[in-house]
């Protein structure tokens, strides 16, 4: 069945194509009248357990040194209540740590030990989450080991050439749900740019730039260069758009224009998007060709997989 084009409210559950592997488990509490933030921390929670997904969770590619280092948020888009997190290195599941931050604290975001504290307050189970196969990609990427008291010049050196290796910087999971009660959600989780410096936080935990839901208007959120999204507050900025009275692919459009002219420091500017509005309208873009989303309404028995519209990003 194709998916509607035209006003017509409905349950949905639209991801990143790698978001697949969740779908099942979204759609599951979707079609039993659950909540779109419950369905959407689900599904993100699959991708999470994917071995194969060296981009989200257990199995994530690490940071320089070796590190595996999580990001994750969502949104409850009835509330614009958040939680995020960032940099956590022994919990596979961020998006559910980051669902803790939401609800159990008067807080947005938590890094690091801070976010872990508070993982395993609620019951979580740290582990290793590199994986032999991460950990060899990582040898290769890196072209050797790094250890924590290489000099900082040497680790300056190996971040500059990352742009160098643009098929593992890129890569995250995004969720966005609609549920029977006409309530948005929205979801990204995250294990970052492969050999990022350590410490390093892209869009993924940044409320407005990688995320963000109001069920007002609708929701949208990214993958591709983390960076690019936090300096053109792109989650946000395609949101106030259709809150502006934009339809759906304008305000997608108009996203992406304001990343032109961004000073980008090499390479090929990779931005990927998912947006909804209330209406259940759905649309993925990108700034690359051949790439998919993943959508599924009511009316359908499986999701779809539908192309990204391919929109360039004139960064200089
Ligand atoms: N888009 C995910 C990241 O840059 O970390």
């Amino acid at each position: 069945m194709t998916p509607s084009t035209s006003y017509n409210p409905c349950v949905l559950l639209v991801a990143s194509a790698n978001g697949s592997v969740g779908m099942s488990a979204g759609w599951a509490i979707l079609s039993a009248g659950g909540t779109a933030l419950d369905a959407v921390e689900a599904a993100a929670r699959e991708v999470e357990d994917n071995p194969d997904d060296h981009s989200v969770g257990y199995s994530g590619y690490p940071n320089l040194l070796g590190q595996v280092e999580l990001d994750a948020s969502l949104m409850d888009g009835q509330t614009r209540r958040a939680g995020a997190v960032g940099g956590v290195r022994r919990f596979r599941h961020p998006v559910s740590i980051a669902r803790a931050v939401m609800e159990r604290l008067p807080h947005v975001m938590l890094v690091g030990d801070g976010a872990e504290r508070l993982a395993a307050e609620v019951g979580m189970e740290p582990e290793d989450l590199l994986t032999p196969e991460a950990e060899a990609a990582w040898r290769e990427g890196v072209n050797g080991e790094l250890k924590p008291e290489d000099s900082r010049r040497r680790l300056l050196d190996r971040v500059a050439g990352l742009f160098a290796d643009p098929e593992h910087v890129a890569g995250t999971v995004n969720f966005l749900a609609i549920d029977s009660r006409g309530h948005l959600a929205s979801a990204v989780s995250t294990s970052g740019w492969a050999w990022k410096y350590p410490g390093r936080l892209g869009d993924s935990p940044v409320i407005g730039a990688g995320n963000y839901c109001d069920d007002r208007f609708g929701a949208a959120a990214c993958t591709g260069w983390g960076e690019l999204a936090i300096r053109g507050v792109t989650a946000h900025t395609l949101v106030t758009l259709l809150s502006q009275g934009a339809p759906l692919e304008e305000a997608a459009n108009g996203a992406f224009a304001a990343l032109s002219g961004l000073d980008v420091p090499g390479g090929e500017p990779i931005m990927n998007l998912v947006a909804l509005d209330r209406e259940g309208r759905h649309t993925g873009l990108s700034s690359q060709p051949g790439t998919a989303y993943v959508a599924w309404e009511e009316g359908m028995s499986n999701y779809v997989t539908l192309p990204r519209r391919v929109v360039s990003i004139a960064a200089r």
